[in-house]
Order: C-alpha cells, then structure tokens, then sequence
C-alpha cells in the first residue's frame, strides 16, 4: 500500500509520521530535536525512524512532507537558520530526502504548514480569511488570504515572532520585547524566571521556586494546574502580550479567525481569555468584532497533521509557479 511521510521539525521535538489517509496517522515516532547534538545526529535520527516505520507498516511513501521553523528556502528545500534551532546551517533536508526514499519531497514553514492543517482539517474549516499562530519554543504565524495561503516576496510572510512589542523583556527570535520573546514557550521560561526572582524578593511563596533557574512552559503550566498565583500571573501576562500582537495581525489583514496551537493549548482559557481581552482593547472594534481566537481544533496532532499536508501538497499556492 501507498501512503505519506510527514516530518515535523521542532525546537523542543522531532515527530516522523506514516499516513495513508490524512489526518490519520498510520505509524508515528518522536525524538527529543536536542539543538546541541547539531543537524547531523537529527537527520540521522530521522532517516533511521522513517525507515523503521516503512518497515513496521508496509506503507511505502508516495510523497514526503517536511514541516520546518524558518527561515528556510521552501523550494530548493533547505533549512536554513531557524532561531530555534542554532546549530543548523542551509541543511539540504530536501535533496537528503529524495535521495533517500526516491520519492519528491516537499518542505514548508511550521506555522504555514499548521494553518494549511487547520483550515482543511480543523478549527479553520470554511474560513477564508485566517491565521494559525504556532506557539511552541519559537512563534510563527501563516497567512490565509482569500482562501489560500500567502507566501509573499521570498517566502516570508507572517514572521510576526519577530516584530517588537516592548523596548525590554524576553528574548525571542533575536530582539529583546519581541512578540516571539513575549509569546512563545521559549520566551515564556524567560519571563516565568525573572518573575519567580521577584516573587521570591517580595517574599512571596510559589512552587515554580524548586525549577529554578530552568523553568520552562510545562513547569508553569503544572503550577498553574496547582493553583499558584504567580503561575497564573505569568500565564496572564504572557495572554495579555499574545493580545498585543493579535491586534496588530486583526488590524492589518482582518480575519475570520485565529487559530493557535502550542501554549494555547496546554493553558486554554487561562491564556485565551486575556489575549482576547487585550486583542478587543488594541484593535480597531470593527476588525476586532468579526475575528474569533481559538485554540488548534487538531490538539497536539497538529504538527503532525501539517506535515502530511506539506506532503498532500496542499501547501503550494495553486496561482504561484
Ligand atoms: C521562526 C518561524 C517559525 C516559528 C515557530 C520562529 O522562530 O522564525 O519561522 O514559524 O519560530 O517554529
Ligand atoms: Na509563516
């Protein structure tokens, strides 16, 4: 039998899916990606699963599609320097690919990947005017525009990690106070580390004190689960900020919709409802009335589920060459 092979390619982990009917998955693996053991060790890792599990399911794959953060040069298929993933370097993931399996490859950008899954298979069904946020160690958006999606001038489009918001504040994507160091998984672990510092100053008691000086996303989501006060705190003010960069996106391409994934879901209202609030006070009200903000209808399937539409092809802009 014949299927798919999606790859998706994180900062925090690297999942190889099989599929012979999209979004179902087949067979599926994951790997910690571990930036610091290099591409190399990665590429091997993924060679070596994705072979396992043609094996293990007999489904030889017609096509594969790679889903990676940018920046990367989509048609020659090469990742280039992603923020996230600093030890890799114009990796010809494309050509390794084919020669491998001989078959075509395609690649494409996380969260263009993630907002062509959502609108075909989830929370952005029937919208033809959205955007998907992906909110996990880095933060990316793609664009849907009059019911495709919008690569712009080289491919860049929707780089909204990179925009600053503040002066001061966490880092992400390079720039301090940028919306990536604000809203991002990353950068959340950033701010959750200088607010416990406070906290504990103004001799406050939070559980998130034990995780220092490494606290990440997941530690403050437990804390929050607890009931600790300046986990909610964090995760407040990490919704708030998330607003901020929502109005800027309503603003400018006004919406239907916007679909997050990562953070959003793993904190759930208790990051929505604020971002929602702040996203209603900066944007104009008539942009700000007709655009819903929803987490990512696919759950934590969704990486998977964008890569498998990278391998449909479903994200080539059928107008583009
Ligand atoms: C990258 C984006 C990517 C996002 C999520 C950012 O740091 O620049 O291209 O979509 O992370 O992985
Ligand atoms: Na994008």
């Amino acid at each position: 039998k014949t299927g798919l092979l999606g790859i998706d390619i994180g900062g925090t982990k690297t999942a190889i899916v099989l599929s012979a009917s999209p979004p179902n998955v087949l067979w599926r693996e994951e790997f910690e990606t571990l930036p610091a053991l290099g591409a190399e060790h990665a590429v091997r890792r993924i060679l070596t699963l994705a072979r396992r599990g043609v094996e293990e399911t007999g489904c030889i794959s017609a096509a594969i599609g790679v889903s990676c953060g940018g920046p990367l040069d989509r048609v020659r298929g090469i990742i280039q320097r992603p923020p996230n993933l600093p030890t890799w370097d114009d990796i010809p993931i494309k050509d390794i690919l084919e020669q491998e399996f001989g078959v075509p490859c395609f690649v494409e950008n996380d969260a263009n990947a993630g907002a062509v899954a959502e609108n075909r298979f989830g929370a952005g069904k029937g919208c033809r005017h959205m955007v998907f946020l992906t909110m996990g160690t880095g933060l990316g958006a793609g664009l849907i525009l009059n019911g495709q999606i919008f690569h712009g001038a080289n491919a860049m489009a929707g780089e909204i990690g990179h925009v600053r918001l503040t002066d001061s504040g966490p880092m992400g994507y390079g720039k301090t106070g940028s919306v990536e160091g604000w809203a991002s998984g990353g950068g959340m672990a950033q701010h959750a580390a200088s607010s416990v510092q406070e906290a504990l100053q103004a001799g406050k008691f939070t559980m998130l004190a034990e995780a220092l000086p490494d606290i990440t996303a997941r530690d403050v989501g437990q804390a929050l689960l607890a009931g600790d006060s300046v986990a909610a705190q964090i995760v407040r003010r990490t919704g708030w900020r998330l607003g901020e960069a929502l109005a800027i996106l309503v603003d400018v391409l006004n919406p239907q919709r916007i679909v997050i994934g990562g953070l959003a879901l793993r904190f759930g209202e208790a990051l929505l409802e604020p971002a929602r609030q702040r996203m209603r006070e900066e944007a104009l009200a008539d942009t700000a009335a007709v655009c819903e903000i929803v987490s990512a209808a696919l759950g934590e399937r969704i990486g998977d589920v964008a890569a498998l539409c990278v391998a449909m092809g479903l994200h080539t802009n059928p107008d583009a060459a």
